[in-house]
């Protein structure tokens, strides 16, 4: 699995379009979106896992052209607030194929998702489940979320299917099956299902098959469901020689998994649905930066015009990437070098431990590949910094998805 986007020529283009010119016309730093690397992704997982669901994760990365992409490629969709159910509304995204989730939704986002005729919401909690029988004025399908007491081995963050936690019910203290059957004895809702997460950059394929043989077990104890929901995330490689996790081998296991153990529960084999999220955005992303300095000393800062305010991973996770010289061929020498970002804070780092040319010097672009995905979508204004643009490219085509933030953008909501 490669670091780059499918159509990349590593550091030179992607989709046929130079990332000196992109990083001309459009400006730094900015986000690169290989389209054809989205499409390509949709469509090995949906051909993976067919005849069962795929729905993309919108929360890894979001805006009204990927609505349009994810709905073409035939996907299904995962919603998790109603600013993103707004975008899957504007870009027309069919309702029958949109899952709600959330562990804390308000009761306009309820409202929402029933108005817009959601085919599924997944349920996290009881107080949840009284306010949407309430609100639901047609029979709602809803999913039950569940804690299958499952560690992923991922990163405590995103740690979420150990008991103990903000999301789910637990299937081991007897919570899960009290608040299914509630459901059941509701008339406004109809239990299609089960739902859990196990985490997110899951390299293994031991939790998920764990945890299909739990939730199997579990959707047995309550006569067999139609449809079972196996989250959790798919790990992607950010660095060369990275683990990422093969989707065919995943679906095969998984789907073998779960029909062995239906059928020795006795029950009928549900239909799947599976979330990826980072797995179709990351890989298809680049980040350009310009390099504003250097400064040589104990050891060579490379300063570029972003940071933590487009890139909060390596601060929030300690996640670690790769990055390379842009737009022009790599020359024999390198030098150790720390790449770091603009902001107020000694943490502000993007590449700790890279190796750029030993002649990097200011004006030099700088490319950090695997940037699709929880980096538009966890952007601040941190040090009042614009979010920068998100640029899709095709077919040697660069067109703006995203524009960049303007400080009048910001001084608009300055409404004191
Ligand atoms: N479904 C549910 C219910 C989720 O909570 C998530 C991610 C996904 C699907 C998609 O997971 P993915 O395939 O992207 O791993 N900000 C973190 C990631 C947080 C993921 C939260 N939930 C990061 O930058 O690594």
């Amino acid at each position: 699995m490669s670091i780059w986007p499918l159509t990349a020529e590593p550091a030179l283009s992607v989709g046929g379009s130079g990332l000196a010119e992109i990083a001309e016309r459009f400006g730094t730093p900015a986000y690169v979106l290989d389209e054809e690397h989205v499409r390509a992704r949709c469509r090995e997982y949906a051909k993976a896992m067919a005849p069962h669901e795929v729905a993309y994760a919108a929360k890894a990365f979001w805006c009204r052209a990927m609505a349009r992409w994810i709905a073409e490629e035939g996907l299904s969709l995962d919603v998790c607030s109603e600013g993103e159910l707004v975008v899957a509304g504007a870009a027309g995204f069919p309702a029958a194929r949109i899952l709600l989730h959330g562990n804390g939704k308000t009761l306009n986002e309820l409202s929402a998702a029933l108005d817009y005729g959601v085919g599924r919401v997944v349920v996290d909690s009881v107080s949840e489940v009284v306010q949407l029988a309430a609100l639901a004025s047609q029979r709602q399908k809803v999913l039950v979320r569940v804690t299958p007491g499952i560690d992923a081995h991922v990163h405590r963050a995103v740690t979420t299917g150990t008991e103990d936690q903000k999301f789910g019910l637990s299937i081991a203290s007897g919570a899960a099956a009290d608040l299914a059957c509630r459901i059941r004895r509701l008339p406004s809702l109809e239990l299609a299902g089960v739902h859990c997460h196990l985490g997110s950059q899951i390299t293994s394929l031991d939790s998920f098959t764990e945890a299909a043989r739990r939730l199997v077990a579990f959707m047995a104890g309550l006569g067999g469901l139609p449809e079972l929901n196996l989250g959790g995330g798919h790990a992607v490689p950010y660095r060369p020689g990275d683990q990422g996790l093969d989707i065919a081998a995943f679906a095969g296991q998984v789907t073998g998994v779960v029909e062995q153990e239906c059928a020795a529960h006795g029950i009928p084999v549900p239909r799947l649905t599976i979330e990826p999220g980072r797995a179709i955005a990351g890989p298809a992303g680049v980040t350009l930066y310009r390099v504003l300095t250097v400064k040589r000393g104990t050891r060579t800062f490379v300063v570029v015009d972003g940071g933590m305010s487009d890139n909060p991973r390596p601060a929030l996770y300690g996640s670690r990437y790769h990055v390379e010289r842009a737009g022009t061929p790599a020359p024999a020498a390198t030098e150790p070098v720390t790449v770091v970002g603009r902001h107020c804070e000694a943490g502000d780092v993007i590449v700790p431990d890279a190796r750029l040319p030993a002649d990097i010097r200011p004006g030099d672009l700088l490319a950090v590949p695997c940037t699709g995905a929880y980096h538009h979508a966890m952007a601040s204004n941190y040090n009042h910094l614009a979010r920068p643009p998100v640029i899709a490219v095709r077919d040697g085509r660069a067109r703006p998805l995203i524009r960049r933030e303007t400080d009048e953008d910001m001084l608009r909501r300055d409404v004191g």
